[in-house]
């Protein structure tokens, strides 16, 4: 079975410096066999999280906008990569957002996860450490890459010239996909365990 591996880019701009480093990594990724996908968060008409709780009876967020068809791609997905340019020294409000909204109705335990940052000048090691503890804390089980992928440009397609970045990106999705195959073949006991509907949170092993 072909593994599947999703790129999610959080920038507004389509076609950015963050596209170009997320397809990257998912051109890499289908070298080594995986069915990659694409996601542009640009455009997006993304509501944003209330704390209503009503995902955890559901098993999908009540708001009718277009995250729950993302929700479902990411479901599907045995390896997510996560882009976002720095703004501000943070993650970009499309990419929170998504992260806010999805969080916590969908299993992402036990898939793989990564993060592809770039930024002109600062805040691009923030902005990483935000998306490495939103993988850490839904135990998603993140590989790492000889250099940190952070990249740096200001224009659209700058990034080109960051050929360190394109190299970390490229090699990121070479690592998702070569760990994702891995797990699909042994999955971790995380990660096969379902979700169950109505119930809150997770606290060790138990659900409340
Ligand atoms: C609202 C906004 C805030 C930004 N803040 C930062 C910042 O704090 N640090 C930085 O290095 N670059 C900052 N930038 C520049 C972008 O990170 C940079 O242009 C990046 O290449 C954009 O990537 P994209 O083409 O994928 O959107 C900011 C850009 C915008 C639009």
């Amino acid at each position: 079975m072909r593994t599947r591996i999703l790129g999610i880019s959080g920038s507004p701009r389509s076609g950015g410096n963050t596209s170009i480093l997320i397809t990257t990594a998912l051109e890499a990724a289908a070298k080594q066999g995986a069915k990659i996908e694409f996601i542009e968060l640009a455009g997006m008409n993304i509501d944003i999280c209330e704390h209503c709780n009503a995902c955890t009876d559901l098993g999908r967020c009540k708001k009718d906008d277009e995250l729950n068809k993302i929700a479902e791609t990411m479901l599907t997905a045995d390896g997510i990569i996560f882009g976002s340019p720095s703004h501000y020294a943070s993650l970009t409000t499309l990419l929170k957002n998504l992260l806010d909204r999805t969080g916590r109705f969908i299993h992402l335990e036990g898939k793989v996860g990564s993060g592809i940052v770039v930024g002109r000048r600062s805040g691009t090691d923030i902005v990483l450490s935000q998306l490495l503890f939103f993988m850490l804390v839904k135990e998603m089980i993140v590989p790492g890459s000889a250099f940190w992928p952070v990249g740096f440009s200001l224009n659209v397609g700058d990034i080109r010239s960051d050929t360190e970045a394109i190299l970390m990106a490229s090699q990121i999705g070479k690592r998702v996909a070569q760990l994702a195959a891995t797990l699909v073949r042994n999955p971790v006991p995380w990660s096969v365990e379902p979700r169950p509907v109505g119930q809150k949170v997770r606290f060790g092993d138990e659900w409340k």
